[in-house]
C-alpha cells in the first residue's frame, strides 16, 4: 500500500483532490491531527467519506501513515503543513463537509493568544473551505480558548450552533484520552453553516 502522506510538489497551488483518493466521496479535514488516533479510527468507521489530516510535526503525521496503512484505509491522507495555510491555499474552495479541530494549542499566555488557530478570522476561512451546510467540530480542555471559540462563531452570522453527533463524540483523540485519564474536563462545540 502506498504512503498515505501527500508529497506536495508545490505549496503554491491547491491540491488535486480527485487524484488523492480512489473514490470521489465527501471530504472531511482534521486540522492539527497529532498522532491521528481520532482520524484513523473515524476514517475506519466512515468508509463512505474521505479524510485529510493536517499536522505540522513530522513525527506525528508519520503516525497517521502508519495507523492508516495498518488498517488498510484508502480514504485517509495526511498533509504536513500549517493548518491555516492549508485552508487558505491548499484546500480547493468549498471542498470539505466538515472541519475537525480537537485540542488545538491553547497558547495560554495573553501575549501569545494571537497564535491561536480559532480567532476572529477563522469563521471566514472555514466558510471558504466548507461546502454548503458544512460543520466545524471543536474540542478543547482550555476554558479560556473555548470562550474565544464560542465568541467568534457566536459573532458570525453565517454559522449556527449544532450538536455533535454521538457517533462522532464517542471517537476520542489522543489528548482527550489523556485528559480523561487525569480527570480534566473537556469541552466541545459544533457550528454549521446556516
Ligand atoms: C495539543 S495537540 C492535539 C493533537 C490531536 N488533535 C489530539 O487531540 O490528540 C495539537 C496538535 O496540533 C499541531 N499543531 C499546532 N498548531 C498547528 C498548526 N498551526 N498547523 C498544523 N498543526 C498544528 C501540533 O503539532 C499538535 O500535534
Amino acid at each position: 500500500m502506498e504512503n498515505l502522506l501527500v508529497q506536495l510538489e508545490t505549496i503554491l497551488q491547491a491540491l488535486n483532490l480527485a487524484g488523492l483518493f480512489p473514490k470521489p466521496q465527501s471530504l472531511e479535514v482534521e486540522l492539527g491531527c497529532g498522532d491521528a488516533s481520532f482520524l484513523a479510527e473515524y476514517a475506519r468507521r466512515q468508509p463512505q467519506t474521505n479524510f485529510i489530516g493536517v499536522e505540522r510535526l513530522l513525527g506525528r503525521i508519520k503516525k497517521l501513515d502508519r495507523k492508516g496503512r495498518r488498517a488498510g484505509l484508502t480514504n485517509l491522507r495526511g498533509v504536513r503543513i500549517e493548518s491555516a495555510y492549508f485552508l487558505q491555499y491548499l484546500l480547493p474552495p468549498h471542498a470539505a463537509a466538515a472541519l475537525h479541530i480537537y485540542f488545538p494549542d491553547p497558547w495560554p499566555k495573553k501575549k501569545h493568544r494571537k497564535h491561536r488557530l480559532i480567532n476572529e478570522g477563522f469563521p471566514t476561512l472555514a466558510l471558504a473551505a466548507l461546502v454548503a451546510g458544512g460543520v466545524v467540530y471543536l474540542r478543547t480542555d482550555d476554558t479560556d480558548y473555548f470562550g474565544q471559540m464560542t465568541e467568534v462563531f457566536g459573532a458570525s452570522r453565517e454559522f449556527q450552533k449544532v450538536e455533535t453527533p454521538a457517533e462522532l463524540a464517542e471517537v476520542l483523540t489522543d489528548f482527550e484520552r489523556g485528559f480523561n485519564a487525569q480527570g480534566i474536563p473537556t469541552l466541545r462545540a459544533a457550528y454549521q453553516i446556516k
